[in-house]
Protein backbone atom coordinates (compact mmCIF):
# COMPACT_ATOMS: atom_id res chain seq x y z
CA UNK A 1 0.00 0.00 0.00
CA UNK A 2 2.62 2.09 0.74
CA UNK A 3 4.29 2.00 -2.31
CA UNK A 4 2.06 5.12 -3.42
CA UNK A 5 3.36 7.15 -0.93
CA UNK A 6 5.52 10.12 -2.13
CA UNK A 7 7.83 11.72 0.06
CA UNK A 8 6.94 15.17 2.30
CA UNK A 9 9.63 18.18 1.70
CA UNK A 10 11.84 18.57 4.46
CA UNK A 11 10.77 21.22 7.08
CA UNK A 12 12.66 24.35 6.57
CA UNK A 13 13.68 24.43 10.14
CA UNK A 14 14.07 21.34 11.96
CA UNK A 15 14.73 19.47 8.69
CA UNK A 16 17.91 21.82 8.39
CA UNK A 17 19.40 20.70 11.56
CA UNK A 18 18.96 17.11 10.56
CA UNK A 19 20.88 17.93 7.76
CA UNK A 20 23.57 19.80 9.97
CA UNK A 21 23.88 16.93 12.27
CA UNK A 22 24.58 14.92 9.35
CA UNK A 23 27.52 16.99 8.37
CA UNK A 24 30.77 15.70 9.27
CA UNK A 25 32.52 18.86 8.54
CA UNK A 26 34.51 19.58 12.01
CA UNK A 27 34.02 23.34 12.16
CA UNK A 28 30.14 23.72 11.14
CA UNK A 29 28.08 26.44 12.18
CA UNK A 30 24.47 26.47 12.58
CA UNK A 31 22.47 29.90 12.13
CA UNK A 32 19.08 27.52 11.93
CA UNK A 33 16.59 26.82 14.46
CA UNK A 34 15.71 29.30 16.93
CA UNK A 35 17.79 27.91 19.76
CA UNK A 36 19.95 29.35 22.50
CA UNK A 37 23.69 28.82 22.56
CA UNK A 38 25.74 30.04 25.33
CA UNK A 39 29.57 31.55 24.45
CA UNK A 40 30.56 27.80 24.53
CA UNK A 41 27.90 26.92 21.78
CA UNK A 42 26.10 24.70 24.08
CA UNK A 43 22.01 24.95 25.16
CA UNK A 44 22.57 24.98 28.74
CA UNK A 45 19.61 23.79 30.84
CA UNK A 46 18.87 26.90 32.89
CA UNK A 47 20.39 26.54 36.88
CA UNK A 48 16.61 27.96 37.91
CA UNK A 49 15.62 24.73 36.44
CA UNK A 50 17.68 22.20 37.42
CA UNK A 51 16.90 23.53 40.83
CA UNK A 52 12.78 23.40 40.09
CA UNK A 53 13.56 20.04 38.81
CA UNK A 54 15.15 19.01 42.42
CA UNK A 55 12.88 20.55 44.13
CA UNK A 56 10.04 18.63 41.99
CA UNK A 57 12.16 15.01 42.35
CA UNK A 58 11.85 15.36 46.06
CA UNK A 59 8.11 16.54 46.72
CA UNK A 60 6.41 14.60 43.54
CA UNK A 61 3.73 11.70 44.55
CA UNK A 62 2.48 10.19 41.61
CA UNK A 63 2.41 10.28 37.84
CA UNK A 64 -1.40 10.39 37.20
CA UNK A 65 -2.83 12.14 35.01
CA UNK A 66 -3.24 15.76 35.26
CA UNK A 67 -6.29 17.07 34.21
CA UNK A 68 -7.41 18.23 30.24
CA UNK A 69 -5.89 21.74 30.92
CA UNK A 70 -3.20 20.98 33.41
CA UNK A 71 -2.88 22.26 36.82
CA UNK A 72 -5.35 25.26 37.87
CA UNK A 73 -1.54 26.72 39.02
CA UNK A 74 0.37 26.78 36.01
CA UNK A 75 -2.90 28.21 34.53
CA UNK A 76 -2.68 30.99 36.76
CA UNK A 77 1.21 31.08 36.42
CA UNK A 78 0.77 31.81 32.70
CA UNK A 79 -1.82 34.40 32.98
CA UNK A 80 -0.01 36.48 35.66
CA UNK A 81 3.05 36.20 33.43
CA UNK A 82 1.24 37.15 30.05
CA UNK A 83 -1.40 40.19 31.75
CA UNK A 84 0.41 40.81 35.08
CA UNK A 85 -0.39 40.30 38.25
CA UNK A 86 -3.75 41.47 39.69
CA UNK A 87 -4.71 41.86 36.27
CA UNK A 88 -8.39 42.59 35.82
CA UNK A 89 -8.86 39.98 33.37
CA UNK A 90 -7.50 37.30 35.78
CA UNK A 91 -9.39 38.93 39.03
CA UNK A 92 -12.34 38.82 36.88
CA UNK A 93 -11.82 35.14 35.35
CA UNK A 94 -11.97 36.09 32.06
CA UNK A 95 -8.63 34.49 31.27
CA UNK A 96 -8.75 30.61 30.41
CA UNK A 97 -5.96 28.25 30.19
CA UNK A 98 -4.88 24.76 29.03
CA UNK A 99 -1.29 23.93 28.87
CA UNK A 100 -0.22 22.65 25.79
CA UNK A 101 2.97 20.00 24.20
CA UNK A 102 4.82 23.31 22.88
CA UNK A 103 3.99 26.40 21.52
CA UNK A 104 3.41 24.38 18.48
CA UNK A 105 0.51 22.40 20.53
CA UNK A 106 -0.91 25.38 21.61
CA UNK A 107 -1.34 27.10 18.28
CA UNK A 108 -2.72 23.71 17.10
CA UNK A 109 -5.22 23.83 19.68
CA UNK A 110 -6.09 27.25 18.78
CA UNK A 111 -6.14 26.56 15.18
CA UNK A 112 -9.04 23.70 15.99
CA UNK A 113 -11.17 26.28 18.17
CA UNK A 114 -11.43 28.80 15.68
CA UNK A 115 -12.05 26.14 12.97
CA UNK A 116 -15.04 24.45 14.54
CA UNK A 117 -16.26 27.37 16.72
CA UNK A 118 -15.53 30.62 14.96
CA UNK A 119 -16.63 29.12 11.69
CA UNK A 120 -14.70 30.01 8.21
CA UNK A 121 -12.97 32.78 9.50
CA UNK A 122 -9.34 33.72 7.57
CA UNK A 123 -6.41 33.73 9.68
CA UNK A 124 -4.64 36.43 8.46
CA UNK A 125 -0.60 35.78 9.06
CA UNK A 126 2.24 38.40 8.55
CA UNK A 127 4.24 38.35 5.45
CA UNK A 128 7.11 36.82 6.63
CA UNK A 129 6.63 34.80 9.35
CA UNK A 130 7.72 31.47 11.15
CA UNK A 131 7.45 29.12 8.56
CA UNK A 132 4.99 26.67 11.03
CA UNK A 133 1.94 29.08 11.01
CA UNK A 134 0.84 28.07 7.46
CA UNK A 135 0.69 24.44 8.00
CA UNK A 136 -0.32 24.61 11.88
CA UNK A 137 -3.69 26.49 10.42
CA UNK A 138 -3.93 24.67 7.34
CA UNK A 139 -4.25 21.59 9.32
CA UNK A 140 -7.06 23.01 10.79
CA UNK A 141 -8.63 23.34 7.42
CA UNK A 142 -8.11 27.61 8.06
CA UNK A 143 -7.94 29.57 5.17
CA UNK A 144 -5.02 32.08 5.88
CA UNK A 145 -4.33 35.29 3.99
CA UNK A 146 -0.80 37.65 3.99
CA UNK A 147 -0.63 41.08 5.22
CA UNK A 148 2.46 42.61 4.71
CA UNK A 149 5.22 43.67 7.28
CA UNK A 150 8.75 43.59 5.93
CA UNK A 151 10.14 46.67 3.93
CA UNK A 152 13.31 45.04 2.54
CA UNK A 153 14.91 48.74 1.12
CA UNK A 154 14.67 49.79 4.72
CA UNK A 155 14.85 46.43 6.88
CA UNK A 156 11.87 47.53 9.12
CA UNK A 157 8.99 47.18 9.35
CA UNK A 158 6.02 48.19 6.69
CA UNK A 159 3.32 49.69 8.61
CA UNK A 160 1.51 51.16 6.25
CA UNK A 161 1.60 47.90 3.87
CA UNK A 162 0.49 45.82 6.92
CA UNK A 163 -2.11 48.15 8.18
CA UNK A 164 -3.58 48.55 3.98
CA UNK A 165 -4.12 44.94 4.27
CA UNK A 166 -5.70 44.31 7.48
CA UNK A 167 -7.98 47.10 6.16
CA UNK A 168 -9.30 44.57 3.82
CA UNK A 169 -9.78 41.61 6.47
CA UNK A 170 -13.18 40.48 7.09
CA UNK A 171 -15.67 41.24 10.88
CA UNK A 172 -14.61 37.98 12.53
CA UNK A 173 -11.25 37.20 10.66
CA UNK A 174 -8.27 36.69 12.87
CA UNK A 175 -4.98 38.54 13.15
CA UNK A 176 -1.76 36.33 14.19
CA UNK A 177 0.66 38.55 16.15
CA UNK A 178 3.83 37.82 17.38
CA UNK A 179 3.92 39.28 20.81
CA UNK A 180 7.62 40.20 20.56
CA UNK A 181 10.91 39.05 18.77
CA UNK A 182 8.81 39.10 15.43
CA UNK A 183 9.99 35.67 14.01
CA UNK A 184 11.95 35.31 11.50
CA UNK A 185 12.39 39.81 11.00
CA UNK A 186 13.26 40.80 14.67
CA UNK A 187 11.25 43.79 14.30
CA UNK A 188 8.55 44.75 16.69
CA UNK A 189 6.00 47.09 16.60
CA UNK A 190 6.54 50.48 18.54
CA UNK A 191 3.79 51.35 21.70
CA UNK A 192 2.20 53.47 18.73
CA UNK A 193 1.97 51.21 16.16
CA UNK A 194 0.15 48.55 18.59
CA UNK A 195 -2.11 51.33 19.59
CA UNK A 196 -3.15 51.39 16.02
CA UNK A 197 -3.29 47.97 15.40
CA UNK A 198 -5.52 47.40 18.73
CA UNK A 199 -7.80 50.03 17.52
CA UNK A 200 -8.27 48.69 13.88
CA UNK A 201 -8.95 45.54 15.56
CA UNK A 202 -11.80 46.98 17.51
CA UNK A 203 -13.34 49.24 14.89
CA UNK A 204 -13.34 45.75 12.26
CA UNK A 205 -14.10 43.37 14.88
CA UNK A 206 -11.15 41.41 14.04
CA UNK A 207 -10.02 38.76 16.88
CA UNK A 208 -6.54 39.31 18.22
CA UNK A 209 -4.33 36.14 18.22
CA UNK A 210 -1.00 36.21 20.27
CA UNK A 211 1.99 33.76 19.29
CA UNK A 212 3.92 34.55 21.99
CA UNK A 213 7.25 32.34 22.23
CA UNK A 214 10.17 34.77 23.12
CA UNK A 215 8.83 36.76 26.11
CA UNK A 216 11.64 38.36 27.93
CA UNK A 217 14.15 38.36 24.59
CA UNK A 218 13.54 41.62 23.53
CA UNK A 219 13.76 43.96 26.37
CA UNK A 220 12.16 42.19 29.92
CA UNK A 221 9.77 39.71 30.80
CA UNK A 222 7.50 42.43 31.84
CA UNK A 223 8.23 44.72 29.19
CA UNK A 224 7.85 42.19 26.41
CA UNK A 225 4.32 41.88 27.23
CA UNK A 226 3.39 45.26 26.62
CA UNK A 227 1.81 44.90 23.17
CA UNK A 228 -0.28 42.15 24.19
CA UNK A 229 -1.41 44.34 27.53
CA UNK A 230 -2.26 46.94 24.87
CA UNK A 231 -4.76 44.53 23.44
CA UNK A 232 -6.21 43.14 26.75
CA UNK A 233 -7.18 46.34 28.30
CA UNK A 234 -9.18 47.47 24.91
CA UNK A 235 -10.98 44.14 23.25
CA UNK A 236 -13.18 41.58 25.13
CA UNK A 237 -11.89 38.66 23.42
CA UNK A 238 -8.08 37.33 22.40
CA UNK A 239 -6.35 34.60 21.75
CA UNK A 240 -2.69 33.96 23.20
CA UNK A 241 -0.26 30.90 21.95
CA UNK A 242 2.39 30.83 24.86
CA UNK A 243 5.66 28.80 24.80
CA UNK A 244 8.45 28.29 27.53
CA UNK A 245 10.68 26.52 25.36
CA UNK A 246 13.12 29.41 24.46
CA UNK A 247 12.67 31.16 27.94
CA UNK A 248 12.97 28.68 30.12
CA UNK A 249 15.16 26.31 27.91
CA UNK A 250 12.77 23.70 27.86
CA UNK A 251 12.75 23.00 24.23
CA UNK A 252 12.22 19.03 24.40
CA UNK A 253 9.97 19.35 27.67
CA UNK A 254 7.76 20.77 25.27
CA UNK A 255 5.73 23.05 27.41
CA UNK A 256 3.14 25.68 25.85
CA UNK A 257 0.19 26.97 27.16
CA UNK A 258 -3.45 28.33 25.25
CA UNK A 259 -5.05 31.18 27.02
CA UNK A 260 -8.25 32.24 25.68
CA UNK A 261 -10.02 35.39 27.48
CA UNK A 262 -13.63 35.91 26.90
CA UNK A 263 -15.80 38.80 27.14
CA UNK A 264 -17.42 37.55 30.27
CA UNK A 265 -16.22 34.96 33.31
CA UNK A 266 -19.24 32.91 31.92
CA UNK A 267 -18.41 33.38 27.88
CA UNK A 268 -15.01 32.17 29.04
CA UNK A 269 -15.94 28.94 30.36
CA UNK A 270 -18.28 27.85 27.79
CA UNK A 271 -15.91 28.65 25.39
CA UNK A 272 -13.54 26.77 27.41
CA UNK A 273 -15.40 23.86 27.39
CA UNK A 274 -14.57 23.23 23.65
CA UNK A 275 -10.85 23.68 24.25
CA UNK A 276 -10.66 20.61 26.76
CA UNK A 277 -13.16 18.89 24.24
CA UNK A 278 -10.68 19.40 21.05
CA UNK A 279 -7.56 18.94 23.71
CA UNK A 280 -8.99 15.70 24.97
CA UNK A 281 -8.56 14.06 20.93
CA UNK A 282 -5.32 15.50 20.04
CA UNK A 283 -3.23 14.54 23.48
CA UNK A 284 -5.89 14.13 25.89
CA UNK A 285 -4.06 15.60 28.60
CA UNK A 286 -0.92 17.60 28.63
CA UNK A 287 2.64 16.22 30.15
CA UNK A 288 3.57 17.10 33.49
CA UNK A 289 6.99 17.44 34.43
CA UNK A 290 7.81 20.74 32.31
CA UNK A 291 5.12 22.64 33.29
CA UNK A 292 5.85 21.65 36.78
CA UNK A 293 9.47 23.16 36.47
CA UNK A 294 7.80 26.58 35.38
CA UNK A 295 4.78 26.84 37.75
CA UNK A 296 8.01 26.31 40.40
CA UNK A 297 9.92 28.42 39.18
CA UNK A 298 7.41 31.15 38.78
CA UNK A 299 5.33 30.39 42.28
CA UNK A 300 9.37 30.74 44.39
CA UNK A 301 10.65 34.63 44.45
CA UNK A 302 14.22 33.56 44.78
CA UNK A 303 13.79 31.20 41.60
CA UNK A 304 11.73 33.47 39.66
CA UNK A 305 14.16 36.57 40.80
CA UNK A 306 16.79 34.12 39.36
CA UNK A 307 15.30 33.15 36.29
CA UNK A 308 14.56 36.86 35.50
CA UNK A 309 18.50 37.48 35.41
CA UNK A 310 19.01 34.30 33.61
CA UNK A 311 16.65 35.47 30.72
CA UNK A 312 18.26 38.56 30.96
CA UNK A 313 21.82 36.75 30.31
CA UNK A 314 20.57 35.84 27.12
CA UNK A 315 19.38 38.50 26.18
CA UNK A 316 22.38 40.19 26.42
CA UNK A 317 24.66 37.77 24.96
CA UNK A 318 22.62 37.93 21.61
CA UNK A 319 22.51 41.70 21.83
CA UNK A 320 26.59 41.18 22.00
CA UNK A 321 26.44 39.00 19.70
CA UNK A 322 24.71 40.93 17.00
CA UNK A 323 26.93 43.89 17.78
CA UNK A 324 29.86 41.71 16.94
CA UNK A 325 28.67 40.59 13.98
CA UNK A 326 27.93 44.25 12.41
CA UNK A 327 31.20 45.31 13.93
CA UNK A 328 32.91 41.72 12.08
CA UNK A 329 31.73 42.12 8.40
CA UNK A 330 32.61 45.58 8.90
CA UNK A 331 36.14 45.05 9.97
CA UNK A 332 36.19 42.28 7.10
CA UNK A 333 35.52 45.01 4.67
CA UNK A 334 31.67 44.17 3.93
CA UNK A 335 30.50 47.65 2.86
CA UNK A 336 26.81 46.03 2.63
CA UNK A 337 24.99 47.95 5.65
CA UNK A 338 23.84 45.36 8.45
CA UNK A 339 23.19 48.07 11.20
CA UNK A 340 19.94 47.19 11.49
CA UNK A 341 20.63 43.81 13.11
CA UNK A 342 21.59 45.98 15.67
CA UNK A 343 18.30 46.91 16.43
CA UNK A 344 16.29 43.77 16.03
CA UNK A 345 14.80 42.12 19.07
CA UNK A 346 15.60 38.21 20.03
CA UNK A 347 17.24 35.20 18.21
CA UNK A 348 16.25 36.20 14.42
CA UNK A 349 17.35 38.75 11.77
CA UNK A 350 16.00 38.78 8.34
CA UNK A 351 20.04 38.92 6.82
CA UNK A 352 19.22 39.60 2.91
CA UNK A 353 20.61 36.55 1.59
CA UNK A 354 19.44 35.15 -0.92
CA UNK A 355 18.40 31.34 -1.37
CA UNK A 356 21.58 31.13 -3.85
CA UNK A 357 23.77 32.67 -1.38
CA UNK A 358 22.31 30.75 1.53
CA UNK A 359 22.56 27.52 -0.43
CA UNK A 360 26.25 28.69 -1.05
CA UNK A 361 27.08 29.37 2.37
CA UNK A 362 25.88 25.76 3.05
CA UNK A 363 28.21 23.72 0.66
CA UNK A 364 31.16 25.63 0.79
CA UNK A 365 31.26 26.77 4.36
CA UNK A 366 29.35 24.55 6.42
CA UNK A 367 27.39 27.59 7.46
CA UNK A 368 23.40 26.72 8.09
CA UNK A 369 20.87 29.30 7.45
CA UNK A 370 16.92 28.94 6.78
CA UNK A 371 16.15 29.29 3.03
CA UNK A 372 14.74 32.52 3.56
CA UNK A 373 17.97 34.60 4.88
CA UNK A 374 16.83 33.99 8.32
CA UNK A 375 19.43 34.20 11.02
CA UNK A 376 19.49 32.33 14.33
CA UNK A 377 21.79 35.71 16.11
CA UNK A 378 21.61 32.69 19.30
CA UNK A 379 23.75 30.42 17.39
CA UNK A 380 26.65 33.12 17.04
CA UNK A 381 29.50 32.98 19.71
CA UNK A 382 32.89 34.58 19.56
CA UNK A 383 35.12 31.61 17.88
CA UNK A 384 32.36 31.57 15.10
CA UNK A 385 32.20 34.68 14.66
CA UNK A 386 35.01 35.12 12.13
CA UNK A 387 35.06 32.01 9.96
CA UNK A 388 30.89 33.09 9.79
CA UNK A 389 31.07 36.70 8.86
CA UNK A 390 34.52 34.93 6.41
CA UNK A 391 31.96 32.89 4.87
CA UNK A 392 28.97 35.80 4.08
CA UNK A 393 31.55 38.15 3.43
CA UNK A 394 32.35 35.92 0.27
CA UNK A 395 29.19 34.86 -0.77
CA UNK A 396 28.49 38.89 -1.04
C1 LIG B 1 12.33 28.35 15.13
O1 LIG B 1 11.61 29.17 14.57
O2 LIG B 1 13.47 28.09 14.75
C2 LIG B 1 11.83 27.66 16.36
O3 LIG B 1 10.59 28.17 16.71
C3 LIG B 1 11.87 26.19 16.27
C4 LIG B 1 10.83 25.61 15.38
O4 LIG B 1 10.07 24.77 15.86
O5 LIG B 1 10.75 25.98 14.21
Amino acid sequence: MFEKITAAPADPILGLTEEFKADTRAKKINLGVGIYKDETGNTPVLATVKKAEAILLEKEKTKSYLSIPGTPEYGLAVQELLFGNDATIITEKRAQTAQAPGGTGALRVAAEFIKRQLGDVKVWISNPTWANHHGVFGAAGLETQQYSYYNAETSDIDFDAAIADLSQASEGDIVLLHGCCHNPTGIDPTTEQWQVLAKLCIEKKLLPMFDFAYQGFARGVEEDAQGLRIFADQLPELLVASSFSKNFGLYNERVGAFTLVGKTAEQAATAFSQVKSIARVIYSNPPAHGAAIVTTILNNAELRAEWEQEVADMRDRIQEMRTLFVTTLKELGVTNDFSFIERQNGMFSFSGLSKDQVTQLKTDFAIYIVGSGRISVAGMTKDNMMPLCKGIAAVL
